[in-house]
């Protein structure tokens, strides 16, 4: 634990934390047969983020919390395993597997170094995991350590315009104004908060991708249904309708 980076550190402390805040909705989306992504679930069959067919596919889920995304693999054939840095989050995970009758790999550690031979996945994805909690230059340049050439690499996160335009106080949602400057964003802690998130403009994810040698397939903005609900306070249906408040990042490793 005390060899773990800062950041890990507080992160693990604030997700053991959170772990039970998070077991219903873990709960809820283990039991989708198809897929939905981010705050507003948007469904699979707008934005392809998985294959349909995974059978025989090497696939690991960065930060996989409750590990529904892994269990979505699992069913369409992929060899899946999760890694998360929270204990209290893979015991759901757990729980859940054996409720499902799934079996899979459950890795507690950081998606910063993973206990994995080079180029052992065909198939890295984050959801909110490390591509929001972990330091983008540790983690990207270890997916791309462990992805095969030609592999592919999905991650949803925060939009960068979302993040200009956050309050700082907790539980107020995003407004229509820049709060901040777009310049030199990176690591995030919010006051009063205990974790660190990390928050990139877009040229940084792209040299950061490109230079780890990645090649970027595509860059969705995420528009929730005139009708989708989300159980977040930080951003309304309002603002995300006229605005991005998610991005989905695909690319794929230079053969
Ligand atoms: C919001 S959850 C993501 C899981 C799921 N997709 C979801 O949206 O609930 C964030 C997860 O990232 C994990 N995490 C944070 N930092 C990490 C790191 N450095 N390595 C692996 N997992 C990490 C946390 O423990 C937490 O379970």
């Amino acid at each position: 634990m005390n060899d773990l980076p800062e950041h890990v550190r507080r992160n693990r402390a604030l997700w053991d934390d959170w772990a039970k805040k998070f077991a219903a909705s873990g709960e809820e989306n283990w039991t989708r047969v198809t897929p939905t992504w981010g705050i507003w679930d948007v469904p699979e069959s707008e934005v392809h983020l998985l294959s349909a067919d995974m059978t025989g596919i090497d696939a690991i889920e960065l930060g996989c919390g409750t590990a529904y995304v892994s269990a979505w693999l699992a069913r369409r054939g992929a060899r899946v395993v999760g890694i998360d840095n929270s204990q209290a989050q893979l015991t759901t995970a757990l729980r859940l597997q054996r409720q499902h009758g799934l079996d899979f790999p459950l890795l507690h550690g950081n998606a910063e170094n993973v206990p994995y031979p080079d180029a052992s996945f065909d198939f890295a994805i984050s959801e909110y995991g490390a591509c929001l909690w972990a330091d983008p230059r540790r983690w990207v340049p270890e997916a791309a350590r462990l992805l095969r050439p030609g592999g592919r690499l999905v991650f949803l996160v925060n939009s960068f315009l979302l993040m200009l335009c956050m309050p700082a106080e907790d539980d107020v949602a995003a407004t229509d104004r820049l709060l901040r400057s777009a310049f030199g964003m990176y690591r995030v802690e919010w006051p009063g908060g205990h974790g660190v998130e990390f928050h990139l403009a877009h040229g940084d994810w792209i040299r950061l991708l490109r230079h780890a040698g990645f090649e970027i397939e595509d860059l969705l903005d995420l528009r929730p249904a005139a009708d989708a609900t989300t159980r977040y306070p930080f951003v309304t249906l309002e603002w995300a309708r006229q605005w991005p408040c998610e991005e989905v990042w695909k690319a794929r490793k230079r053969a």
